[in-house]
């Protein structure tokens, strides 16, 4: 591998580190917010789950949904908790007490100091209701919302129009060209409230959909003018026996990103426009769906356990994986938002009225959130190759470089599940750097997890320090391993 300061691709982001906070199962309750909690602030948050919220370091948190969002109504979620409505939440047939709305949510926010991204209802809603809201959490006051709200605005810069409207499981899907009308006329009036906002057009839900591509292109060729991002949501896991394949799932990520990119490309060339649309990966993580995919007719519950997949160290290493994809792409993937963050697929799980504790997927996570920062290099890279059924031939590194006053950091993943790899790093365009450390994710077994009773059975590594000869570092990277290799 050849890391050279020529090879830029681009700024990262902060916001790329994002994560997602979704009224689902006991992503809120009981995950970020139990009042009765031992650890319980006065406000009925977490001060356990917050401290490992702050530990992960995700800068922004979507939220309130994902598919909730498509049937919820936000007024249900402001004024006094004891006199909010509880209702039937559909897209998880869930009981949705309102305890949380957005002013406890902007508290928590505030708290664990993250930036709110907010959705707003496109599926059962519309211009109004987001309109409504926009006034609500930003106008400073002397409206009718406004004056409701009381105290500081929130000041929220960022917002999705609807969610996987292209999805026919949402509540409210739409065909592209009715979302395309309609997110144009949301974008236009939430606009007209503040200015100053950044608008997320709905993308497709996934590169499986059978309207992906032509998706994008009616939904920009509409909206083009009015958002600056276009979204994507890609879930990924492995698939009965075939780990390989699993292992390689960022090279569909690759591929995905560079497809949305051409297509939003194409939509500006169409359309003579000058700006770039750039993409905000909102929904990205390991999901065993094929395990949810039975569970259609849930028992109505408050706060139910749902997808509370539990992550092993393969996923660990592919959770790693997919950060490098989206760190390759950074001069175009501005926002990334893992899904979720507590308890629904998320870095960290929680026990009702118990502990918190970290999922392996976390440590990589929080290791490229604090690490990968600066100006990301694509690395010239020569690996050997293996075949896969899912993906065809893959390398079997893959790598990419985040540069930064602190030096050079390489974020590598060997995807043998065999033989460790010896990784030559070629730096002699930066000789300043003299000195290496080396840290791992990696375990004799890869199916290892985090669990309350065993809560770091897995955690980073660090292994012998590389040494820098002559503007070369040799690192052996374990099998089937994530690796971050800081180069000072
Ligand atoms: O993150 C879980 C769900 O996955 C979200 O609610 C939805 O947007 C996606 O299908």
């Amino acid at each position: 591998m050849t890391v050279d300061p020529a090879f830029r691709v681009g700024e990262v982001d902060p916001r790329l580190y994002g994560s997602f906070v979704e009224h689902m199962g006991r992503c809120v309750y009981t995950g970020i917010y139990e009042p009765g909690h031992p650890t319980a602030d006065e406000n009925g948050f977490r001060r356990d789950t917050a401290e490992l919220v702050r530990e992960l370091g995700a800068p922004i948190v979507r939220y309130p949904g994902g598919n909730f969002v498509s049937g919820y109504r936000w007024e249900d979620g402001i004024g006094p908790v004891g006199e909010r409505p509880t209702r039937l939440d559909l897209a998880w047939r869930s009981l949705e007490t309102n305890h949380v709305g957005i002013g406890e949510f902007m508290t928590w926010a505030r708290t664990v100091g993250v930036e709110p991204m907010m959705a707003v209802n496109l599926g059962t809603r519309g211009i109004d209701a987001a309109r409504s809201l926009v006034e609500y959490c930003n106008l400073p006051g002397g409206t009718y919302w406004s004056d409701l709200r009381g105290g500081d605005p929130y000041g929220i810069k960022t917002w999705c129009l609807g969610n996987e409207l292209d999805g026919p499981w949402q509540i409210g899907h739409k065909t592209a060209t009715e979302y395309a009308r309609l997110a144009l006329e949301t974008a236009k009036a939430m606009r007209q409230v503040d200015p100053s906002i950044e608008l997320v057009a709905c993308g497709s839900s996934g590169r499986q959909m059978p309207t992906f591509g032509s998706w994008e292109a009616t939904v920009l060729g509409e909206t083009y003018d009015a958002v600056d991002y276009v979204s994507m949501h890609g879930y990924y896991q492995q698939h009965g026996d075939d780990r390989d394949s699993f292992l390689a799932c960022a090279t569909d990520m690759d591929h995905f990103i560079d497809e949305v990119v051409a297509t939003a490309d194409h939509v500006r060339a169409v359309g003579r426009h000058s700006k770039k649309i750039n993409i905000s990966f909102d929904e990205w993580n390991v999901w065993y769906q094929s395990r949810f995919a039975g569970e259609t007719n849930l028992e109505i519950e408050e706060a139910p356990h749902l997808i509370e997949d539990v992550y092993s160290v393969t996923d660990a290493v592919v959770v790693g994986n997919l950060l490098i994809s989206l760190l390759r792409h950074a001069d175009r993937v501005k926002i990334g938002c893992q899904a979720q963050l507590v308890n629904v697929i998320a870095t960290i799980m929680t026990e009702p009225g118990g502990a918190a504790w970290r999922q392996a997927s976390f440590h990589p996570y929080a290791l490229t959130t604090r690490y990968g920062r600066g100006t990301v290099l694509q690395p010239a890279i020569t690996a050997p190759m293996h075949e896969t059924a899912r993906h065809g031939e893959v390398p079997l590194l893959d790598a990419v470089a985040v540069q930064s006053d602190a030096g050079v950091v390489v974020f590598a993943v060997n995807r043998s599940q065999t033989e460790p790899m010896t990784l030559d790093v070629d730096l002699r365009a930066l000789p300043a750097l003299s000195q290496a450390a080396h840290t791992v994710i990696a375990d004799d077994d890869p199916d290892a997890v985090n669990t309350v009773q065993e809560p770091d059975r897995v955690t980073p590594r660090s292994l012998d320090d590389p040494k820098v000869d002559g503007g070369r570092l040799q690192v052996v990277l374990p099998a089937l391993s994530w690796n971050m290799i800081r180069i000072s």
